[in-house]
C-alpha cells in the first residue's frame, strides 16, 4: 500500500521527495491522491487472478540516470529514489506470495560507467544492505547473490555474503539480486566448469544435456521467470538471464524505474494473466 511515508532516510542524501517529485500545495492534496492510488491498488489486486499469478517474475530496472536528469538532479539521485520502489515491489511481490523475484541491479557492463557513478553505486549497496536485510529477514525473505561477487570492493562482497548467510534459512520469497551479472559470463562459467568435469574423467561428452550445463549457473534451483518486465520504455535484455528468459513473457512498461510503483507492478501481473504460454507446442 502506499503510505505517507517511508522517504526519512533520503531526506540526508539532499534529494527529499518534497523537493524533487510531485510539488502539493496542500497536505489535503497529498493524502487524497494517496487514497486514490490506494483505491486504485485495491481495484487491481480484485481484478487478479491469484491461481495464475507467475511463480518467477525478473525485472531489468532501468531509467534511474533519465528520471534524476528530468528533475535537473545527478544521476546519483536516481539510484537512491530506485531503492523505494525496489521496497515496493518486494512488499507487494511478498504479499500476493510470488515465491521468486530476480532484480537486475548491476552488470558487468555497468562497471564501466563513470568511476564517480560506480562508487555511489556501490556505496548504496552497502547502505541498503545494512538498512534493509533486518527487514527482509524479518518477513521471512531469502536474499541470493547472482554474479561475480569477488569483482565488488572487498568489503561489500562481505556485506553481500553475511546478507546471503543471515537469510538463508527463510523460506517466505526468494529475492535474487544479479549483481556484477552477465548472462553470458553466466554460460561461460557454466561451460568452463562442464569442460573441467570432463577433463576430470567424472563426465562425458554425450552426458552433457541442459540440465548438467544449468547445473553450474549461480542459482540452478531457481525456476525460469515466468516474466520479465523492462522500465523505461527500452526493449532490449541487456545480457540478463539470456538462458532463463527462453519461454518468459516479456512485459515493456515506459515507466522510469524510481517511479515504479504498486499499480505498474499490478498492471503487469494482470499483462501477464492475459497472455498465452505454449512454450512452443500448439494449444
Ligand atoms: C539503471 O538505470 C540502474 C542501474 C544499472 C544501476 C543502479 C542500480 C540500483 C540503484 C539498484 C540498487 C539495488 C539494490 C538492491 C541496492 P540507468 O542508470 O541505466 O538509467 P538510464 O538508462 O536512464 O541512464
Amino acid at each position: 500500500m502506499v503510505s505517507a511515508n517511508r522517504w526519512s532516510w533520503l531526506e540526508n542524501s539532499g534529494s527529499s521527495p518534497g523537493a524533487h517529485c510531485v510539488r502539493y500545495n496542500r497536505v489535503e492534496d497529498f493524502n487524497s491522491q494517496v487514497v486514490k492510488a490506494n483505491s486504485r491498488i485495491a481495484e487491481m489486486k480484485q481484478q487478479l487472478d491469484m491461481t495464475r499469478l507467475p511463480r518467477h517474475v525478473a525485472i531489468i530496472m532501468d531509467g534511474n540516470g533519465r528520471w534524476a536528469e528530468q528533475r535537473g538532479l545527478p544521476r546519483v539521485s536516481g539510484h537512491r529514489y530506485a531503492i523505494e520502489a525496489i521496497r515496493k515491489t518486494v512488499d507487494l511481490a511478498h504479499e500476493l506470495g510470488i515465491p521468486y523475484l530476480t532484480l537486475f541491479a548491476f552488470s558487468t557492463e555497468n562497471v564501466a560507467r563513470p568511476p564517480e557513478e560506480v562508487s555511489e553505486i556501490f556505496l548504496l549497496f552497502e547502505e541498503t544492505l545494512e538498512r534493509e536485510v533486518p527487514e527482509l529477514n524479518e518477513k521471512d525473505v531469502r536474499l541470493l547473490v547472482s554474479g561475480e561477487l569477488e569483482m565488488l570492493p572487498q568489503h561489500l562482497e562481505r556485506k553481500f555474503k553475511d546478507a546471503i548467510e543471515l537469510t538463508k534459512a527463510n523460506s517466505g520469497m526468494v529475492l535474487n539480486l544479479c549483481v556484477m551479472y552477465s548472462g553470458r559470463q553466466e554460460m561461460v562459467r557454466a561451460a568452463r566448469a562442464v569442460a573441467e568435469e570432463v577433463a576430470a574423467g567424472r563426465m562425458k561428452p554425450e552426458q552433457i544435456d541442459e540440465r548438467r550445463l544449468r547445473d553450474f549457473f549461480y542459482h540452478p534451483e531457481l525456476p525460469d521467470p515466468d516474466l520479465l518486465i523492462r522500465t523505461s520504455g527500452e526493449r532490449r535484455i541487456s545480457n540478463f538471464c539470456l538462458w532463463q528468459l527462453a519461454y518468459s513473457e516479456f512485459v515493456f512498461t515506459p515507466t522510469l524505474w524510481p517511479g515504479f510503483s504498486e499499480t505498474d507492478l499490478l498492471q503487469a501481473l494482470l499483462e501477464f494473466q492475459q497472455r498465452e504460454r505454449r512454450f512452443g507446442r500448439v494449444r
